[in-house]
């Protein structure tokens, strides 16, 4: 937890520290070598091809189809009202509705339901984090929970790659989706374009990687604000002030500061990639310490944000903080990581994030339901045991 070995780790001497074992063993079968898990040379070509796809033009662009899913997730609360509802599950059906609509957009024939369901079927079984993954026992030995979802796993890749082969011979989206963006995608150095299954891994990986932290960015904060009438009222009234349309479009973001600073606190206080973790390459010193080639480095994002020698009333749930000019130390914030992995998809993230919870405010008011408290629960990334149950009061 001490920011300045952070830096060394993210920026400084990153090349000492790939994604650990222990990950690319749990991420490798659901989405291959894709940006996420790559290494070196292959993982810098992807990276370079995929970044104008996150362009602030083109998130932008996607920004109706937030707008699309917001409302359809308002509507559903809306049909609920006076019983407690999860909003954990929620907001996974919401950012699913996004994911896959910028992915996979109305494509006939992708079975949306089908792919959600092995998507998260895998997460669960991969979750349960196995011995030998953790001792980094080679491939070929066998895991439970690759037996398990294993099947369900290759249909959906076949489905994805059938999609992709359509869209590469068919027209594409106007505004263009992320398949269509990555299609066109070219690494400026290299003029090396992805192939299928590169494309399909990619694609899975923007689902994977993208859907279930901000749904869980989206419970956290709904949560923190049903707790807190204060912040849930000044928010509102920021939301109902700014965004003059009944719908919240993709120009009203800029103007939602407050809001801004609400999904920063959130991300602070339960961030979803709790914890990160690379295995060393090599033998280097941090905090004093020796570190040799092969050990395991576990980056404490959790323990980091509420770290007491770093924020004051590391335990308290205030926005506002993220409002004053007191710089707070770059490497004791790390939500979305640092250096040159940081995550692709943040301002995709945010942007959705600020969409969805302004519809919601706009709606509805947020309470807690007594003796239903969610506990933060580490399962690759940091979920609510038991749901978030809340009331959604309409306003
Ligand atoms: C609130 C939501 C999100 C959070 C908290 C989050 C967090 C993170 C973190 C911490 C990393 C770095 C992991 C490491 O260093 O080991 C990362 C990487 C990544 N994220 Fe996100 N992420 C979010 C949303 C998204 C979205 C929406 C997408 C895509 C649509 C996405 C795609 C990726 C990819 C592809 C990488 C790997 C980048 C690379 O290694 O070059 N993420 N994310």
């Amino acid at each position: 937890m001490e920011p300045a070995a952070l830096r060394h780790i993210f920026l400084k001497n990153v090349d000492n520290y790939p994604k650990s074992a222990v990950t690319k063993n749990l991420l490798k079968p659901a989405i291959g070598e894709s940006l996420f898990v790559a290494e070196g040379a292959h993982w810098r070509w992807q990276r370079r091809a995929a970044a104008p796809v996150f362009s602030h033009r083109n998130v932008m662009n996607l920004s109706p189809i937030m707008s699309s899913a917001a409302t359809r997730c308002c509507e559903r609360i809306g049909k609920k009202e006076k019983c407690p509802i999860n909003f954990f599950d929620e907001m996974i059906t919401t950012t699913f509705d996004v994911i896959s609509d910028v992915t996979f957009s109305d494509d006939e024939g992708f079975d949306r339901i089908g792919v959600h369901r092995a998507i998260d079927g895998y997460i669960a079984e991969a979750g349960k984090i196995s011995l030998p993954d953790i001792l980094g026992f080679p491939d070929w030995v066998p895991r439970l929970s690759r037996i398990i979802s294993g099947k369900a796993l290759k249909q959906m890749k076949a489905l994805a790659d059938q999609t992709i082969d359509r869209r590469r011979d068919g027209k594409s989206k106007t505004p263009p989706d992320l398949l269509d963006l990555l299609l066109a995608g070219v690494d400026p150095k290299t003029q090396r374009e992805m192939n299928t299954g590169e494309l399909r891994d990619n694609l899975l990986t923007f689902i994977v990687a993208g859907h279930e932290t901000t749904a869980l960015t989206l419970s956290w904060a709904l949560y923190l604000l049903a707790n807190d009438d204060r912040v849930q009222d000044r928010a509102r009234q920021e939301v109902s002030e700014k965004v003059p349309t009944e719908q919240v479009q993709g120009e009203d973001i800029v103007n939602l500061q407050y809001l801004r600073s609400i999904i920063d606190e959130t991300l602070r206080l339960y961030p979803p990639a709790a914890l990160v973790s690379r295995t060393a390459a090599g033998p280097d010193i941090l905090c004093g310490r020796e570190v040799r080639s092969g050990d395991t480095v576990i980056i404490p994002i959790y323990a980091l944000h509420r770290h007491h020698t770093l924020w004051s009333r590391p335990g308290d749930f205030y926005p506002e903080r993220f409002e004053t000019d007191s710089p707070i130390d770059r490497y004791a914030y790390l939500p979305f990581g640092d250096g040159p992995r940081v995550c692709i998809g943040a301002n995709f993230a945010i942007n959705e994030v600020v969409i969805i919870l302004a519809s919601l405010l706009k709606r509805f008011r947020f309470k807690p339901v007594a003796g239903l408290v969610p506990s933060p629960k580490m399962i690759l990334t940091l979920r609510p045991e038991g749901g978030v149950w809340l009331m959604a009061e309409p306003i």
